[in-house]
């Protein structure tokens, strides 16, 4: 484990995106970095289920959020999410949504995510008149703060508080290894198809 935080950090360092990353009891117990997926781990980034290639996706059996943070400060994430409407139970809108890009520790304690220009997320709301369709997605995403706490059944986990401190679902290590796509821009914004 030191081992693996002393590589991170060293190439961390030599990235052009280098932040002071601070490993403390409150911070972290382990690093951030690898994949991360919140609660049946079914939802992952990579190539999975997100086809940035031609903007499509194919549906996890579970809700859920996918993040993988890499040594050279990129990220990925994949979610998979559904809203329902008390007025109207049998019209949930389901969201697919995937980015990737580069990630900021901030010496406050946040962390900011600040896509490459890809993104992509797929809306589906059964009951509205666009029912379907595919849009880009681009924003930066700040979050106030973050941690990770080594749980003694679950191992680590990953809690991040969004800009109004609050928590995000936590996340469990699904694999120290980043999987996750190339750490480039995969299609110009201009060739988004909708649908
Ligand atoms: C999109 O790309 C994926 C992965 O290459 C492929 O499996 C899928 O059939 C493609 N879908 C469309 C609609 O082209
Ligand atoms: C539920 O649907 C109604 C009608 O479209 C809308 O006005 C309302 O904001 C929705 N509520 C939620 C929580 O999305
Ligand atoms: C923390 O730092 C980030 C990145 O520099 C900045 O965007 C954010 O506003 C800061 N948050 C606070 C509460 O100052
Ligand atoms: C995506 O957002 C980043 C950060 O705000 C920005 O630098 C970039 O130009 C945006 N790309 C597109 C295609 O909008």
């Amino acid at each position: 484990m030191l081992l693996r935080s002393l590589v991170f950090l060293v190439s961390a360092s030599a990235s052009a995106f280098a932040q002071q990353i601070v490993y403390d009891v409150a911070h972290n117990t382990t690093p951030i970095e690898g994949t991360w997926s919140s609660g049946s781990m079914n939802v992952t980034t990579g190539t999975t289920y997100a086809n940035p290639n031609n903007k499509t996706f194919s549906y996890p059996t579970n809700t859920g959020q996918s993040f993988t943070n890499e040594a050279t400060m990129w990220f990925e994430v994949l979610r998979f999410r559904m809203y329902s409407n008390g007025s109207y139970p049998n019209c949930p809108t389901i969201v697919l949504n995937w980015s990737h890009g580069t990630f900021q520790l901030a010496s406050n304690g946040s962390i900011l995510f600040t896509p490459v220009g890809d993104g992509y997320q797929q809306i589906q709301d059964p009951c509205a008149a666009r029912s379907d369709f595919v849009e880009d997605y681009n924003d930066t995403e700040l979050y106030q703060s973050w941690q990770i706490f080594t749980d003694p059944t679950d191992g680590p986990k990953l809690h991040m508080f969004a800009f109004d401190g609050s928590p995000e679902p936590p996340m469990r290590l699904l694999s120290a290894m980043p999987n996750m796509y190339p750490n480039q821009r995969l299609t110009n914004a201009s060739q988004s198809p909708t649908t």
